[in-house]
């Protein structure tokens, strides 16, 4: 018989935070809790949303291009919804029906005409949960000629902005933020000029802030990776006509380019796949095709790393499209898997798909062990107390180390109830556990999902098989 998972309304207190500028509506309030039941296999076939790091970035450049642009499928993602409505503060005109997005670009000297002519109220900008959209915006907003300021949510307000705020003043911004690391952004816009930047730490975000601040300087911008990170930016930027260099881990792009607008598709969100395959490895006799999935070699860490543990996940057809490589994956078998160790330049590639490895680690023959990952304590929470603390609620035995987790092989999960702090990837991935656990599983705050996957759980439910 199959039972659906079940939702239930459930109040809770606003945490209290203030600052000078008012802050961002907290969506990552608790609002809902979803109980999720064990299951038997996972059989059939999925489309899931766009991804999310390429629909952020081909928004921010149709908006700097001139003309028109037609985004299909792009992320349903709240996140992504976040960076349009920043847009739309921004003077960017744009339409949406369904996951197909047009946009008018203004060109690189447009954004907020309006505003300026004004028409419009002064500029203040939500980011909500996105630290994609703060860290990119705040590269855009750099070198424009008017003021701005960016909020974020309670979690965006405990991330670390300083790593974008110093290449940014090493190029002339002028940034304000709380204890010089926090949001609320406040940038006073002014001219930029081009630096050479090495990264300290392997961040797509950071170094596509900088490129995108190259973009209002006169010469050529570089920036320096230590290993490589997501590429989307730098071929989306060709896609657009823009040009630019890459040489080993340098990328080199040439200021005041003039973008043009286009159409372009998104393929779907390898991140949000990756929640779909580690289900179908839990549970014995699966059988799951995820259609027209990201597989731009950048993002694959955590595929390699699936077949190094002996999972059967294939990619049955391969295909490009706008320069980025996509095909159909197919998950089978069951749970038996060697595991491993994640540690040094796997992490930075995989660092989205961690929270799904290590509920895997139960699973795994000699389990997960997670190392050189003390990024992940400042992403959208403190991923490694929330994965030990969690785990161990569902009965597991963990290590927690300031800079990963050790999750040892072969440990049987009990249903628990989960909190998952508003973080959308705990949600997703201990919704995942709860499927190969004994008893059900609550995840309080259960709509937090809804930041890189809305329909999560209904996708889910479509692909279970009970009793
Ligand atoms: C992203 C880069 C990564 C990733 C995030 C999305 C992007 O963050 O974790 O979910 O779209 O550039 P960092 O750049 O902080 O590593």
């Amino acid at each position: 018989m199959r039972r659906p998972c079940r939702q239930t309304a459930h109040a809770t207190l606003a945490p209290g935070v203030s600052f000078r500028i008012p802050q961002g509506r907290m969506h990552s309030e608790p609002k809902s809790t979803q109980v999720i039941y064990p299951a038997r296999r996972i059989l059939g076939s999925l489309d899931l949303p766009g991804d999310k790091s390429i629909s952020h970035r081909y928004a921010i450049l149709a908006a700097l291009a001139e003309g028109k642009s037609e985004i299909e499928h792009f992320s349903s993602s709240r996140d992504c919804q976040s960076t349009l409505n920043c847009l739309h503060a921004l003077g960017v005109p744009w339409s949406r029906e369904g996951d197909r997005v047009a946009i008018e670009g203004v060109g690189l000297g447009g954004l907020r005409a309006a505003i300026l002519s004004g028409r419009a109220p002064p500029v203040r900008l939500d980011a909500e949960n996105s630290g994609t959209t703060m860290r990119l915006l705040a590269g855009v907003l750099s070198g424009q000629p008017f003021d701005s300021a960016i909020v974020g949510d309670a979690s965006l307000s405990r991330r670390p902005m300083g790593r974008v705020i110093e290449p940014l003043a090493q190029m002339g911004a002028s940034i304000r933020a709380r204890e010089g690391n926090f949001a609320p952004l406040e940038i006073f816009g002014r001219p930029l000029h081009p630096i050479r930047y090495a990264l300290p730490i392997a961040s797509a975000q950071v170094k596509s802030a900088i490129l995108l601040a190259g973009l209002f300087c006169d010469g050529e911008t570089v920036v320096e990776e230590p290993v490589p990170t997501r590429d989307h930016l730098e071929i989306a930027w060709q896609q657009f006509g823009g040009k630019i260099q890459r040489r080993g881990g340098t990328i080199a792009v040439a200021g005041r380019a003039r973008l043009l607008g286009r159409k372009l598709s998104c393929p779907a969100d390898l991140s949000s796949a990756i929640f779909f395959v580690v289900a179908g490895l839990l549970l014995p006799d699966t059988n799951l095709v995820l259609h027209n999935v990201g597989l731009n070699p950048t993002r694959t860490a955590v595929l390699d790393f699936l077949a190094q543990m002996g999972a059967a996940v294939r990619i049955m057809t391969l295909g490009e499209e706008n320069g980025e490589l996509a095909g159909d994956l197919h998950v089978s078998a069951g749970p038996i898997m060697r595991g491993g160790v994640i540690e040094g330049k796997m992490v930075p590639a995989m660092i989205d798909e961690l929270p799904a490895l290590a509920v895997l680690g139960t699973a795994a023959e000699q389990g997960i062990e997670i190392r050189d990952a003390q990024e992940l304590r400042v992403k959208e929470s403190d991923r490694i107390a929330l994965l030990a603390s969690n785990l161990r609620r569902m009965g597991a035995s963990v290590e927690e180390r300031p800079d990963g987790l050790k999750v040892p092989g072969k440990q049987r999960l009990r249903g628990a109830e989960i909190d998952p702090q508003g973080d959308h990837r705990l949600a997703m991935a201990f919704a995942v556990a709860a499927l190969a656990a004994d008893g059900p599983t609550t995840i309080l705050g259960s709509e937090c999902a809804d930041v890189s996957f809305p329909g999560f759980y209904e996708s889910l439910e479509k692909v279970v098989e009970r009793g």
